[in-house]
């Protein structure tokens, strides 16, 4: 990275922060300017060693009228904000999207000539890209913490920093561009920052969609050109033009698991949305290619389908351009409840699209038009063939109970029992016998309870849709071959057959150590081999396992269940898609998409790939173009070289390492998560968890039942609330006696060392822990304990946890042979202690809050509530993670 860059990063922050200073003062006056850069020196004096600041700040914000509590607040939470976009917007320079071990990403050209050079030739490269199935799943999860609204000020900024980058030998450009940037940082801080409602599912899948139309609609064609010029220069041929290696899914829309706010009639609705939005996009590349094909020379095969005419492709894609401006305006109608009748069929498969466009590029290539073949025709037929006529395939996700509880209404229904009550031996028989009747199993017109026709209705979704609108059927906490069974029959029952790939959800440690042998024991059947088509998806849940059994156990027990699966699925003869349900935040699985994808089992990528992306992630690295053709590049070599150059198969001394290591943190976690009595007590007192519940991210409630206390909590609020008070627990807790054991023998610290050196699985864990350490920040936790703790108990647990996490550090800087933590990751070291002074006065001011909050048995005013509100997401935006 060069010093210029690095220096235009400062210079950038340094004027966005202007900008908010200026108008911040202009607002609110110049005093109160003055003290917002009181609070912000003390903050920053306050984290030199030894400095008696930080008693001053939190003296200071405490005497603060109250009046200025909510501005204060809203002043640092914009600055950080800020702070990320100036970051965000290097990255996009620098071609860096993940913030984690910089360097390590991959880029193409020198991935392909590694591969080159291990033997693989040029064509099996291109056959690689070919039957690659990298799915890139966009869902709904509540983590995302800024506003659209503001989202859409922060990019138009962004662009301003970019013109202001070229402007320097155009001083009235300068100008202007200027007063716009002061223009849009004036919006923001005039703009509540918390939304006053809760988005409805079809207001989060809108939002996916323009993703997609605002970003990922013109980085996909360009990543696809880069590839294919990588290609050109190794092997002479591009991609084929239907090949998709990269494609998108959503489910925004899709996944009821937990959120009644997913019905059946809001799945038909987002499901004719993206219709419409396909249709609405694709109408504006057809529109411009019929402007530009004015070509009159065509082939024999075109001219056979326009008929004579001076400009064949013209006329061919007027044709098209009508047929999508009906599919548009008929899509609408229907989201408005309005009749239309189509004057021509409207387009159902990409195919439709696809052909036309298809003979149109054929036709310009056997004249001799290349050039003009290869521009903006050959964009859209890539768009055809990564976006469908669908945008995305969406998914469905139900929890397994819900299954199992309709067929137990069902069943008593019918004379048969309580399905509930039958035994995982008793079920499976029933069901497999059921999957192989022809008989129907509902009877017609049922009247069943509101929850099971919820079920069914889906079912019925699902059936008259058209198969390319739809990805998977997920069954979230599955955990026997009954839960797939199920949902298999209960697909048949409505749509003749299993229309969809089942992808059990494996998330509790249990499960996933069951995983494998649900898998083996479901492709033994026979009624079941026959309606899968030798495919079989499983889904690994990353945050409820770590939240079940703690980080290391559960990484270890995702790893060991990919292995099994891996090998039952070879000896059955079945082609396995690992779906993985990874959040953003370490303790949910978060990495960088590079080194989490090398670091799993060999043998488990083998071409195809389904990960989550969610919430501010999907910002981070999908939100503006040039970010999101890194980031599919990025994809698109972690899963070919994983393909090609699997990493290697653990030893087997590294396997009984991790057993031990595993055993030993999962212990410590237990016993301090499920067995303390002052556990639960201690994190409802200390973090900001019922306050969190307010905080309106998204459509579904934080907690699965209503009614349940911390287990039922999702694992999104979990990791949220351990991180607003910086010791992040669930992510490291019990690691430090697991590793202390053993580097305490020269003979451990030695495997350690050799593990984190040379196995991908390992050395990612460990780095994705250093990095988490960096964040949290335990100095910051015992002065939420001081404010908000009084039972001695609790206390105790608190500095126990505390003096925990300061010997994982010191253990952890002993393997490394580091004085400190990040010594070789700078660049987040430095982001972390820069946003520090604004984060303290932030945490400051929500322990205040929090204790005023709880002094007043909930009824503080609206303004202070909204303080609260906003000191949280300011500091999720502060660590670039929510939960
Ligand atoms: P879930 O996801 O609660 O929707 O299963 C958890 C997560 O993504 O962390």
């Amino acid at each position: 990275m060069s010093d210029d860059l690095h220096e235009s990063l400062r210079e950038n922050v340094r004027i966005l922060g202007d900008n908010l200073g200026q108008t911040i003062a202009s607002d609110m006056g110049k005093d109160f300017l003055a003290k917002i850069e009181r609070i912000r020196a003390l903050a920053k004096d306050g984290r030199r060693e030894g400095s008696d600041e930080r008693k001053e700040l939190i003296d200071y914000l405490r005497r603060l009228p109250e009046s200025e509590l909510l501005p204060v607040t809203r002043a640092f939470n914009q600055f950080l904000n800020l702070a990320n976009l100036a970051e965000q917007h290097y990255r996009t320079r620098a071609r860096r999207v993940e913030d984690y071990r910089p360097g390590s990403q991959p880029e193409m050209g020198e991935l392909l000539e590694r591969i080159h050079q291990k033997g693989h030739d040029a064509q099996a490269i291109i056959r690689a890209f070919e039957e690659m199935r990298v799915e890139l799943v966009l869902t709904a999860h509540p983590t995302e913490v800024v506003r659209r609204t503001l989202i859409q000020k922060y990019d138009a900024i962004d662009e301003c920093l970019t013109l202001l980058e070229q402007a320097t030998d155009h001083p009235e450009l300068e100008t202007r561009v200027s007063s716009r940037l002061t223009e849009l940082v004036s919006q923001a801080w005039h703009t509540d920052e918390i939304r006053k409602e809760r988005p409805t599912p079809v207001d989060e899948a809108r939002w996916g969609f323009a993703v997609i139309e605002n970003s990922l609609w013109q980085a996909v064609p360009e990543f696809y050109r880069d590839l294919d010029n990588r290609l050109l220069e190794l092997a002479g041929e591009r991609l084929p033009l239907d090949a998709s290696p990269l494609r998108f899914a959503s489910w925004m829309g899709g996944d009821r698991d937990g959120n009644p706010n997913v019905t059946a009639s809001v799945t038909r609705e987002v499901l004719l949305l993206g219709r419409w939005m396909a249709a609405d996009l694709y109408a504006r590349d057809l529109l411009q290619l019929k402007r530009e094909l004015s070509m009159w020379k065509a082939t024999s095969a075109l001219r056979a389908e326009t008929g004579d005419v001076a400009e064949p492709y013209r006329e061919l894609l007027r044709r098209l351009l009508h047929r999508v401006e009906e599919t548009r305006d008929w899509a609408k109608a229907r989201l408005d409840g309005k009749p239309f009748t189509p004057s021509v069929a409207v387009i159902e498969t990409r195919e439709q699209l696809f052909a036309p466009l298809l003979l149109c590029y054929r036709s310009l290539c056997d004249c001799g038009l290349h050039t003009i073949a290869n521009g903006a025709l050959l964009d859209t037929l890539r768009r055809v063939a990564c976006f469908g006529v669908t945008l995305t395939k969406l998914d469905v996700r139900q929890e397994s109970s819900r299954h199992s509880e309709a067929l137990d209404e069902l069943t008593e229904h019918l004379g048969l029992g309580h399905y509930l009550d039958w035994d995982e031996a008793q079920r499976q028989r029933f069901l497999l016998e059921e999957l192989t009747s022809k008989r129907p199993l509902v009877p017609p017109h049922w009247q069943c309870s509101e929850p099971t026709r919820e079920v069914l209705d889906t079912f019925e979704v699902v059936a008259s849709e058209p198969k390319e609108a739809l990805g998977s059927y997920v069954i979230s906490m599955a955990g026997q071959p009954s839960d797939v069974l199920a949902v298999a029959l209960l697909m048949k029952e409505y749509g003749g057959s299993v229309k969809l790939p089942i992808s059990p959800l494996f998330e509790t440690l249990d499960d996933l150590d069951r995983a494998s042998s649900v898998v083996d024991t479901l492709l033994g059947f026979e009624a079941y081999r026959a309606v899968i088509d030798d495919r079989q998806e499983v889904m690994i849940g990353y945050s409820d396992s770590a939240k079940d059994a703690g980080q290391l156990a559960a990484a270890w027990a995702q790893y060991r269940a990919q292995e099994t699966l891996v090998e039952v699925c070879k000896a059955q003869g079945v082609s396995l898609t690992l779906f993985h349900g990874r959040g953003g935040t370490v303790g949910r699985g978060g990495g960088p998409a590079h080194a989490a994808i090398l670091s799993q089992p060999p043998g488990s990528v083998n071409g195809s790939l389904r990960v989550t992306e969610q919430g501010e992630m999907i910002r981070f690295k999908f939100g503006q173009p040039g970010i999101a053709v890194r980031s599919m590049e990025i994809y698109a070599c972690a899963v070919l070289e994983a393909s090609l150059l699997p990493p290697p198969k653990p030893k087997q001394h590294w396997r009984d390492e991790m057993d031990t290591l595993a055993r030993c943190a999962h212990e410590v976690y237990r016993s301090v998560v499920r067995e303390d009595p002052s556990f639960v007590p201690y994190f409802r007192a200390v973090t900001p968890e019922t306050a969190l519940s307010r905080l309106p991210l998204g459509s579904r409630p934080a907690k699965r039942r209503q009614d349940g206390g911390v287990e039922t909590l999702r694992a999104i609020p979990w990791i949220f609330a351990w991180t607003q008070t910086r010791l992040m627990l669930p992510a490291w807790l019990g690691s430090g006696e697991a590793f202390r054991q053993r580097a305490d023998s020269a003979e451990g610290l030695g495997v350690l060392r050799e593990m984190m050196e040379q196995w991908p699985f390992f050395g990612t864990y460990v780095d994705m822990l250093e990095m988490l350490l960096a964040k949290a920040d335990v100095d910051i936790t015992a002065y939420y304990e001081q404010r908000l703790v009084d039972e001695p108990l609790l206390r105790a647990l608190g500095e126990k946890l505390r003096t925990r996490f300061t010997e994982l550090v010191d253990v952890l800087l002993e393997i490394r042979e580091q004085d400190q933590l990040l010594e070789h990751a700078p660049l987040i070291r430095q982001a972390i202690e820069v946003r520090n002074p604004y984060l303290d006065p932030l945490h400051g001011v929500q322990a205040e809050l929090l204790q005023r909050n709880r002094n007043a048995d909930g009824a503080i005013s609206s303004e202070l509530s909204r303080a609260l509100m906003v000191s949280m997401a300011g500091i999720a935006a502060g660590l670039r993670n929510t939960g």
